[in-house]
């Protein structure tokens, strides 16, 4: 078959997610290796995204390989009633990397569906119903998770559920709280609003905050200290759980082993896992609790359940990805490696004037593009279709053989981490070039 057959072929009995269907002209991948894909013709990319900011540990690592091979002609599957070796043993391995006293695991089949669990074990845990999240953030496309977070993914299908409660966000580049304030200082007065509306929602209403440990596609916002030990102290003011999602900022991603280990006096209660937990090889989400939520269940009924909880294949690969993560350094690499991007990035704002701020840790950092410095006006603007300039970026990208998340005026750069510097340096001279062809938009 031609490739224009088979994209011919996905297009006539295959539908695309967010798009609409006769926009999606899809390139045809075949193979991935290490930090690149290879399409139908041959074609090699950089591939500067992890796919969805989940393949951690670069395509078809051999040893994640072999342990779901070996899985799949042992067991690939036992209801989830019953007990398998996989099972307990990525169960310890998740209470081992996670923070504080999270112990154990209710499993899924990826991000969206553990943070409906998260939510619903924390209105069990607590008998309350509101879960308080973010304008800026995502947590998945079912109604509940899609209603959680601000993204406007969820406008279409709304009304969602009707109890989240939406807060603002610590986004000092654009929200009028951090005017001429510290990100410490915007931060402080932005958990004294959190408070005022947590009062007036009613605490004895309030189940859990839920937020993304080390925000994602909504910009990686990154607030200072003040505004997560702020968040742990309301929640221990007013009897409220901390829910983290760590499904794109986990395993790594920004040279922890989780985002909120930046912010390490604000532990937890439920964290959310999903993504790189097995760097996408298999589906997995995952959920878990702390000692205290997990002894309550000893008594009560968890209410939550999924045909495919604890599937074996996807325990295995879970078990084989961390062990990868631990035999080969990868969370220090993903530190240092983010080193090197961080400079790389700031010589291309020296270069670029359209670079108006540059945010992020590790290799999970976002540009976002600007027409001027000073009033900050995006190149192209929140929920709308992408301007030309961003337009002649992703165009550049893809043509110099790079596979790059851009979205409204921001460019993600979040490559495995197994990246190596010499492959950083060549993702940061394709940028260059895309940059250089749209200098001409900015208007200072
Ligand atoms: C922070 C965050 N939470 C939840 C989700 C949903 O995960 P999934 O797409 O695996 O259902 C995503 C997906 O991108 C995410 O980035």
């Amino acid at each position: 078959m031609s490739t224009a057959e088979m994209v011919q072929q996905n297009k006539d009995f295959t539908l695309v997610s967010w798009s609409a269907q006769g926009a999606w002209n899809p390139t045809i991948i075949e193979r991935g290796e290490g930090v690149y894909v290879y399409d139908a013709d041959g074609k090699r990319y950089l591939d500067w995204a992890s796919q969805l900011v989940n393949v951690n540990i670069g395509h078809s690592h051999p040893k994640v390989v072999r342990a779901i091979q070996e899985q799949a002609a042992k067991l690939c599957y036992v209801n989830p009633s019953f007990g398998t070796p996989e099972r307990g043993r990525l169960g310890e391995l998740l209470a081992e990397v996670t923070p504080g006293t999270l112990t154990k695991t209710l499993f899924a089949n990826g991000g969206t569906d553990a943070i409906e669990n998260a939510m619903k074990a924390a209105r069990l845990y607590t008998g309350r119903e509101k879960i308080l999240t973010r304008y800026n953030s995502y947590h998945g496309g079912t109604f509940a998770a899609a209603s959680a977070g601000g993204d406007p993914r969820r406008l279409a299908n709304e009304p969602g559920v009707p109890w989240i409660v939406r807060t603002p966000d610590p986004y000092s580049y654009r929200n009028p709280v951090y005017r001429g304030r510290t990100q410490e200082e915007g931060d402080a007065i932005i958990i004294e609003l959190i408070d005022d509306i947590i009062i007036r929602e009613g605490p004895e209403n309030c189940a859990a905050i839920l937020v993304e440990g080390y925000s994602g596609t909504s910009g990686v916002i990154q607030p200072s200290a003040v505004y997560f030990n702020g968040l742990r102290a309301l929640c221990d003011k007013y009897g409220i759980l901390l829910i983290v999602d760590e499904v794109m900022s986990g395993f790594g991603r920004t040279g922890e082993w989780f985002g909120i280990d930046h912010y390490p006096n604000a532990q937890p209660d439920i964290m959310v896992m999903a993504k790189g937990i097995t760097s996408g090889y298999v589906p997995l989400g995952a959920t878990i609790v702390s000692e205290k939520i997990a002894a309550h269940f000893d008594n009560n009924t968890l209410w939550a359940g999924l045909t495919y909880s604890a599937h074996t294949l996807a325990m295995a690969a879970g078990i084989a990805t961390i062990e990868v993560y631990r035999e080969e350094n990868l969370i220090e690499r993903a530190r240092d490696m983010g080193k090197v991007l961080r400079k790389g990035l700031n010589d291309l704002a020296e270069k670029h004037p359209v670079i108006g701020e540059i945010r992020g840790a590790g290799l999970h950092q976002v540009l976002e593009l600007v027409k001027n410095r000073d009033t900050r006006e995006p190149l192209s603007d929140y929920n709308k279709p992408l301007t030309e300039p961003m337009q002649k970026v992703a165009k550049s990208l893809k043509e110099s053989g790079m596979n790059v998340f851009t979205r409204w005026n921001m460019i993600f750069n979040t490559p495995p981490l197994t990246v190596s510097e010499a492959q950083l340096q060549d993702g940061l001279a394709g940028l260059d070039q895309a940059l250089t062809l749209i200098d001409g938009y900015y208007e200072g």
